[in-house]
């Protein structure tokens, strides 16, 4: 795993890839760059924040971990989703939002769990919150779907290249997240919500690898001849 992640970050500077503007595809066909490529998509894992500790990403990594979520897919370009990041100095404000969160809707819950709900904040060496913007009158273009995929791809390429450096990352999110205690403090307006927290950080103890589905899990093909002509417009979803 750390092997495939090692090779691509070696490969990919002796070759010059990944620039800016290079449109040209990073390999050539039969490259052993894009098997070590695929290598190190294929063995990315969450990992749990409580298996995160220092150091996290530097100040250039984090850069690298931005150009990798600008490179996600974005349909006319509305750039519907942004990161927040957390900084040590603001945990504490987000354990309170969680704490408050937890109280908000459990008003009998007890110390140990609000203590529980505010470690939250303090788990990763860096934690961010995944951000989307939603349709609205303003901003009426592109379906929330297409949003949601769009910041869906910009997390995942944040993973991957957090993977690629040798960090581990997870994904958490929960009750809180969107609860009005929490959109205060991230300042969130009516058309945004917040998806995820991600986390970075080294590996404190790794895990046995996830067993992954198969493609005849979730790979069809288009096959037989179904008539569409019964098919009424007010049926389509
Ligand atoms: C948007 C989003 C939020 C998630 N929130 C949580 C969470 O709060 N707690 C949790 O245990 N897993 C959460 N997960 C799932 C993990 O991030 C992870 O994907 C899952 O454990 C499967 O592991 P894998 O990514 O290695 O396949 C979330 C996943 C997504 C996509």
């Amino acid at each position: 795993m750390v092997n495939a992640a090692a090779h691509v970050e070696v490969r990919a500077q002796a070759l010059g890839v990944f620039r800016p503007n290079d449109v040209q595809p990073a390999a050539r066909p039969g490259d052993p760059l894009a098997d070590a490529a695929c290598a190190l998509i294929a063995s990315r894992q969450n990992v749990s924040p409580k298996r995160l500790v220092e150091p996290g990403p530097d100040e250039a990594q984090l850069e690298r971990l931005f150009a990798a979520a600008a490179a996600a897919p974005d349909h006319g370009q509305l750039l519907p989703w942004k990161f927040v990041i957390v900084p040590q100095a603001k945990r504490s404000l987000v354990a309170e939002a969680f704490a408050l969160a937890l109280i908000d809707r459990d008003p009998g819950a007890t110390l140990v769990q609000i203590e529980a709900a505010r470690e939250k904040a303090y788990r990763s060496p860096l934690l961010m919150l995944a951000v989307l913007r939603l349709v609205s009158e303003r901003e009426p273009e592109i379906p929330n779907v297409e949003r949601t995929v769009s910041l869906g791809c910009a997390v995942q390429n944040v993973l991957l290249a957090s993977h690629a450096m040798g960090f581990g990352a997870g994904l958490t999110s929960g009750r809180a997240i969107n609860a009005v205690r929490m959109r205060t403090l991230f300042g969130l307006g009516a058309d945004e919500q917040a998806v995820c927290f991600v986390n970075i950080g080294t590996v404190s103890k790794s895990i046995a690898a996830r067993v992954r589905p198969s493609p005849d899990q979730f790979v069809t093909s288009l096959c037989g001849v179904r008539s569409i002509e019964s098919a009424s417009p007010r049926q389509a979803k």
